[in-house]
């Protein structure tokens, strides 16, 4: 079988990376710079401090700063207006994989014809965009290094997975000491959205030798550092691990793929406005359980990597171990069962199940499951995570 692999061009990793942006930005040669971030992150003045030395250098800067958590059709719209308004000839993407998404939208959007809708799915793009420069705040989605953008359509009610080599940021700035302000409970849903990706990257039909490698560093870091994250928050050496356990599992599921977790969390996500993070959390231990015999081995190995068993123990005794740890793991970082999700509702829960379903089969993600459900088993899981 033939492989593809490819990422960010460019990826400068580790305390103060967040610098290097004028150095990069005079090594693309762009002197008008759009930087896409979220409200949060412009007022607690880190716009502000990234501009620092542009003007000086000749270089001017405007900012869209409406993106919201899992951006929408609108967001993408409103900053393809102000990019050709401002005339604009590098983007900076500065925030969680929300702002990160909107900016790659956004920049192949000035390219290429609209409706967004048209590129859900595979390589459906045909127009390169205008640069990225991703630089995360959280750990992650790792959309820094990814081909992929998600965006919520309201209309349809889909959140629309985009997957393309035009995606790829040009540079990736990863300064985990921007990740420091995360409350706790943000730092476990996206500690397990990271997870979710190693996962789901290394059990992937698409899974590679390239691949592998990533998905099980993704793991393993997770595993010695999420925990450590959470308990104490300015933990610099667990914050900079689960910076590359982000960056490691989003360039593996780029190349590999994510699959039925993701899938199915998507249209929890887009119905309940449940964050991403979350509604992978919530769904991980019963999808692994339903998917487990269907790549029994590599499920044994993430459960030994995850330290829930030994490496002597049989396949059957580490799967076993893999369940019981996931749950468990969800329990200590205080997930809640999905039922108790803010803004869950039964009876909606009920009505919107055969449209989710449906809805998770479309994005293609389930079809790279280790265990390919059909509509009725997706149902099913949906029932049984509640
Ligand atoms: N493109 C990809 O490869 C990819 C992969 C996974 C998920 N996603 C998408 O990414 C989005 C989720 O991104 P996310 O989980 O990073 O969160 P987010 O970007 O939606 O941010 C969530 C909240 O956290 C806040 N926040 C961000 N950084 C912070 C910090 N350092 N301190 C305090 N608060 C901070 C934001 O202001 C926001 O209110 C979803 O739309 C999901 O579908 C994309
Ligand atoms: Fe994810």
């Amino acid at each position: 079988m033939v492989n593809t692999f490819s990422t960010a061009n460019r990826i400068i990793s580790g305390a103060g990376a967040s610098g290097h942006l004028l150095e990069e930005i005079n090594r693309i040669g762009a002197t008008r710079v759009l930087f896409i971030t979220d409200p949060f992150m412009d007022k607690i003045g880190l716009i502000d401090k990234l501009s620092v030395g542009l003007k000086e250098a000749g270089i001017t800067s405007e900012t869209f700063s409406k993106v919201q958590p899992d951006p929408t059709v609108h967001n993408v719209e409103e900053g393809l207006k102000k990019l050709i308004e401002s005339k604009s000839d590098l983007i900076v993407a500065v925030g969680g994989g929300s702002p990160i998404d909107a900016a790659k939208a956004i920049s192949i959007a000035v390219n290429n014809e609209l409706p967004l809708s048209l590129y859900m799915g595979y390589q459906k793009i045909r127009k390169s965009g205008i640069p990225v420069i991703a630089i995360p705040t959280t750990a992650g989605t790792g959309s820094e290094v990814t081909k992929v953008t998600v965006i919520s359509d309201t209309k349809t009610d889909v959140k629309m997975m985009i997957f393309d080599d035009h995606l790829l940021p040009e540079v990736a700035l990863i300064d985990y000491e921007l990740t420091l302000t995360m409350p706790a409970g943000l730092t476990a849903h996206v500690g397990i959205d990271t997870l979710t990706h190693g996962i789901e990257a290394y059990v992937s039909k698409k899974s590679s030798a390239m691949t592998d490698g990533l998905a099980l560093s993704c793991i393993r870091l997770v595993a010695e550092n999420l925990e450590n994250a959470w308990n104490d928050l300015k933990n610099k050496t667990a914050r900079e691990a689960m910076a590359m356990a982000a960056c490691h599992g989003g360039m593996a599921f780029t190349n590999s793929s994510v699959c039925l977790v993701h899938g199915m969390s998507r249209p929890l996500g887009v119905q309940f406005h449940l964050p991403h993070g979350l509604s992978n959390a919530v769904l991980l231990p019963t999808v692994t359980k339903f998917s487990i015999s269907g790549a029994a081995n590599k499920y044994a190995q993430i459960s030994k990597e995850m330290g829930f068993a030994q490496n002597t123990d049989s396949d059957e005794a580490a799967n076993h171990n893999l369940i019981k740890g996931l749950e468990a793991l969800n329990r200590r970082l205080k997930v809640p069962r999905l039922r108790d999700c803010k803004g869950m509702d039964e009876v909606r829960f009920h009505e919107v199940l055969h449209k989710m379903a449906d809805d998770a089969l479309a994005s293609g993600s389930p079809q790279n499951n280790p265990m390919v459900p059909s509509k009725d088993e997706i149902i099913k899981l949906y029932l049984e995570a509640w």
